[in-house]
């Protein structure tokens, strides 16, 4: 074990899950840190909620050890866990005020009574329901039923708490309050919590590191910046934020920089990828490229003809469509020129530095 793992919070070592012969999650290794917020990002199907039931004992996995602080935990019964969990139906108790709901957790571990109200007082308060304590669920919105549930859980200390989906039933708007709310609650209780939500936006706001998950396995792992600017695979870079993607094959290298030939022309960028395999991608952020000619060798550039314009505020995005009839999509700010015309021949560059190439 390394240093790192022993200090570690939780250690998945091989962890995996099979249903006759489907597998649901591959094997899967990774540690969370103690008062880490880790976030499982991927599309639906892809193991987020398996590998989480492993976690909370309610799944029971095929091969491999969940430790916890350096215990071996694989096969400890969910009541004996102590985990808190909080899922996308809040489950509350129907027939219990808010107080009561949020009590319970601490009258199960038979907390003296005077210490329960005044534990409960204090996490109402923080989630802003002390007004409420006195309501029954029923008479309260979505967003204020889910305070109650995350109120619930960090109540009673949790050495982990889960949450999956927990704002997928909610607006826009109050999802995003919500997401600034639980990543204050983090910050004050500094609890290790593991995350799933197949919502890129809500990952990058939310975590400490992201685990990119896709068909029973991960992608990526690596804190929000790390996975937006150096994406591994087609599949990080075009899941998280907006990727132009060119498609080709390894031609070789340029110095520090590995060359893909493309049906546009052979370009350069950063070997992100793990595997040794012919067929690559680069991908270039919107923000990296620039209409006209590269003006450097630290260049690359594309000819292409310009598909449509789309006006969003700050910015206006060209879209191009270049010799293959891919698109790719850049960002122009107004105040930097004129803008072409629709139909128009348009070249484009962007620095080899910030092309990467996934595979
Ligand atoms: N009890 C089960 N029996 C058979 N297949 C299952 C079972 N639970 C989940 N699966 C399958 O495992 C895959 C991963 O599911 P899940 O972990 O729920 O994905 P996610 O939470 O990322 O949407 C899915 O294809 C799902 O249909
Ligand atoms: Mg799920």
């Amino acid at each position: 074990m390394t240093a790192d793992q022993q200090q570690a919070k939780l250690v998945l070592e091989g962890l995996s899950k099979r249903y006759g012969n489907f597998t649901a999650l591959e094997q899967t290794s990774l540690t969370v840190q103690n008062g880490e917020f880790l976030t499982l990002l991927g599309p639906s199907g892809s193991g987020k909620t398996t590998l989480l039931q492993m976690v909370a004992g309610l799944t029971e996995p095929s091969g491999g050890r969940l430790l916890v602080d350096g215990a071996d935990w694989t096969y400890r019964p969910v009541n004996e866990r102590g985990m808190g969990m909080v899922f996308q139906h809040y489950a509350l108790f129907p027939h219990m005020t808010v107080a009561e709901n949020v009590a319970f957790p601490l009258q199960m571990r038979r907390l003296p009574a005077a210490e329960v109200r005044s534990r409960v007082e204090e996490t109402l308060r923080k989630v802003q329901l002390d007004k409420f304590s006195h309501r029954f669920p029923k008479e309260l919105s979505g967003g204020q039923q889910q305070r109650v549930a995350l109120a619930r859980c960090f109540v009673f200390n949790p050495n982990v708490i889960l949450m999956d989906e927990p704002l997928g039933a909610l607006d826009k708007a109050l999802r995003e309050h919500m997401q600034l709310e639980i990543r204050r609650l983090h910050k004050e209780y500094g609890t290790t919590v593991i995350y799933v939500t197949h919502d890129q936006e809500e990952a990058l706001v939310m975590s400490d590191r992201i685990c990119v998950m896709n068909h029973a396995r991960v992608e990526q792992l690596g804190s929000p910046h790390q996975i937006y600017a150096n994406p591994e695979t087609l599949f990080a870079a075009t899941f998280i934020g907006h990727s132009n993607v060119l498609k080709g094959k390894r031609d070789g290298s340029d110095g520090d920089f590995a060359k893909v030939r493309t049906a546009s022309g052979t370009f350069s960028g950063r070997d992100m990828s793990r595997t040794r395999s012919d067929e690559v991608a680069l991908s270039i952020r919107p923000e990296h490229m620039r209409l006209g000619e590269a003006p450097t060798g630290e260049f690359d550039s594309v000819r292409g003809r310009l598909t449509d314009m789309v006006y969003v505020g700050v910015e206006t995005r060209l879209l191009i469509a270049l010799a293959d009839d891919s698109i790719v999509t850049l960002r122009h700010d107004v105040a930097t020129g004129d803008l072409p015309v629709i139909g128009e021949e348009v070249v484009t560059h962007w620095p080899k530095a910030a092309a990467r190439v996934v595979a």
